[in-house]
């Protein structure tokens, strides 16, 4: 290696989760004398892919098909999906599946010793692959293992980045902070795949742990790379009221209800989408996650809910189980009631309330994770390359981390041969930036926000005016609260001056990405006047194809609101027609 210099590399990739790791293999397996670098701001094996848990989605089943899992991939998503994407994901998930198992992940068996796979929200075939309810942690072990096998990649473990280092028209790099030391250093590379997940922080309750505050969208957003379909934001039916924990819907694959505060199933009385009068009683837990979120609402309105001080919520009754199908299909959910809420869901029900899990919309990419920047790709939640649409199914999000992972992996890698220098500029470019981190977070000046006001003031803002139903006037009042926001940040005031682990300049910096990251939500909800998928507007409550078939791009404009300019749905074989569900 060199011909590199420390500080540079053919691939650099932001983010140590479950579609970094992947991009980093497939890397390295497309050319194998290529030298690549794996950046996160915290250690790998803590990235959020750790706490998913129900599954991941690949067609498996003698009764299944890949027209079948992108059917309902795409109707899941209110015909928002590029088709063309959800083609080549479902034909590529059970391949990345296989690879899964090959490197040792340990996929839940039936007794006959084939894969065993449960159903899922949406998906009218059992197609989700499972590691207990532990899957996410199983398989981004095993995905950290195998990268290990890789003298080529090389980690820089908890630094954060601060920018995209774009230089002659093409992004080379990045400008980050070394977390333990305060260093900023530019980190020169060819080709840079952002791989940092969601942004579910810039809510209130979310299922996201704390670090997916939208980095990677804020940082392509400011280099002017488009965030699509930002309004697309997913409520999971089932959180732990105060810490937003998931619940997981396979406990309701399991056969677990929901229950008002009079004890019934009340999915029975709404439209999940399902065939016939009423829906299935079997199937109707298992409705797609908008429409559950939906629902609750209504319950809410209908004062069926119970009160809490962490407001509303319901019941998820699994008393029903019994104690040995809860242990061995989902011991996770029993672990967390027990240390989070200290109850047992084996003799308890557990109490549940809507939480924010997942952003549709994200960096807008190409099928291959290519952005409009050159040299710069993304790739898992942080990306829309628009498989999900209005609404993802559960369990395609751990897929969509694997085969989008190693389809941009396979493509940087392939920028970055064809590339024959490395940015010059990287010694002005870390100056002009540590200049610019000293004078906003450093200086002596007399401020006075403080990170914690105005995060909170985000959340409020965010949940009353842009959450599971949205208003013109309930979005124009949240934009005017983000907008103030973006004036109060300039004024931000941190207790802490000093370099060394200064986990409060992080946290200001997430801040400012999240409130970018909440005014494209904001801006792409308020142009879009119909209702679709995890988009409702009550003031325009009908699905309008005619003119809102198509994609909402949010550009930077500085000073000013998002630009929104739009694209259309690439529909390959399934013309757009109504959701329906059922198994
Ligand atoms: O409920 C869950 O286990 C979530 C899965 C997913 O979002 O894919």
């Amino acid at each position: 290696m060199a011909r590199y210099g420390p500080n540079e590399h053919d691939v650099l990739i932001i983010g140590g989760g479950g579609a970094g790791l992947r991009a980093a293999i497939a890397a390295v397996e497309a050319n194998p004398k290529i030298n690549v670098a794996v950046l996160s701001k915290v250690y790998p094996m803590r990235s959020h892919t750790v706490s998913a848990e129900g599954g991941a989605a690949a067609v498996i089943k003698a009764n299944d098909n890949l027209d079948l899992h992108a059917y309902d991939t795409i109707s899941g998503g209110d015909w928002m999906s590029d088709q063309n994407a959800v083609e080549a994901f479902v034909k590529e998930a059970p391949e990345e599946m296989l690879r899964l198992e090959h490197w040792g992940c340990p996929w839940s068996r039936q007794d006959d010793g084939k894969i065993a796979v449960r159903p899922f929200g949406g998906m009218k075939i059992e197609r989700t692959w499972f590691a207990a309810d532990k899957t996410g942690f199983h398989m981004l072990h095993t995905l950290f293992q195998t990268t290990l096998k890789y003298e080529q990649i090389r980690r820089y473990d908890e630094w954060f980045v601060t920018s995209l280092l774009v230089d002659d028209g093409r992004c080379q790099g990045v400008v980050a902070i070394e977390i333990s030391s305060g260093k900023v250093e530019a980190i020169a590379a060819k080709s840079v795949i952002i791989c940092t997940g969601g942004c579910g922080r810039v809510f209130p309750f979310t299922t996201n742990a704390n670090i997916k505050n939208g980095d990677g969208m804020a940082l392509a957003y400011r280099a002017g790379v488009a965030l699509k379909d930002m309004e697309f934001v997913q409520y999971h039916p089932t959180g732990l009221p105060f810490t937003g924990i998931l619940i997981t819907e396979a406990a309701r694959s399991e056969g677990g209800w929901l229950l008002n505060k009079e004890g019934y199933r009340y999915l029975q009385d709404y439209d999940l989408g399902v065939p016939q009068p009423k829906p299935v009683l079997r199937s109707m837990e298992l409705g797609p996650r908008d429409r559950l979120s939906q629902a609750f609402v209504k319950e809410q309105e209908k004062s069926r809910t119970l009160k809490g001080p962490y407001g509303d919520f319901v019941h998820l009754d699994l008393r029903h189980l019994g104690e040995k199908v809860i242990d061995a299909k989902i011991p996770f959910v029993r672990e967390l009631c027990l240390k989070y809420e200290n109850i047992d869901p084996v003799k308890d029900m557990i109490p549940v309330r809507p939480v924010v899990h997942y952003m549709m919309g994200g960096i807008h990419t190409d099928i291959l994770g290519a952005t409009s920047l050159k040299g710069l790709f993304a790739a898992g939640e942080c990306a829309c390359v628009s498989i999900n649409g209005a609404n993802r199914l559960g369990s395609n999000s751990l897929t969509e981390i694997v085969v989008f992972g190693a389809r941009a992996g396979k493509a940087a890698a392939q920028f970055a041969a064809e590339q024959t220098s490395m940015s010059s500029s990287t010694a002005q470019l870390t100056a002009d930036e540590q200049k610019r981190i000293e004078s906003q977070f450093y200086d002596s000046g007399k401020r006075t926000e403080k990170i914690a006001a105005l995060r909170k003031e985000m959340h409020e803002a965010m949940e009353s005016g842009a959450g599971i139903y949205r208003t013109e006037s309930s979005l124009k009042k949240s934009q005017e609260r983000i907008q103030a926001l973006q004036e109060r940040f300039k004024n931000i005031s941190l207790s802490d001056r000093s370099f060394t682990f200064n986990t409060e300049l992080v946290s200001a910096m997430e801040l400012s990405y999240m409130v970018d990251v909440a005014e494209t939500i904001i801006e792409s909800a308020l142009k879009r006047h119909e209702s679709r998928g995890s988009h409702q507007r009550i003031d325009f409550p009908a699905r309008n194809d005619q003119n809102f078939l198509k994609h909402s791009l949010a550009y930077r404009t500085p000073n000013d609101l998002p630009r929104i300019e739009y694209l259309p749905v690439t529909i390959t074989r399934w013309p757009p027609g109504e959701r329906v569900y059922g198994r």
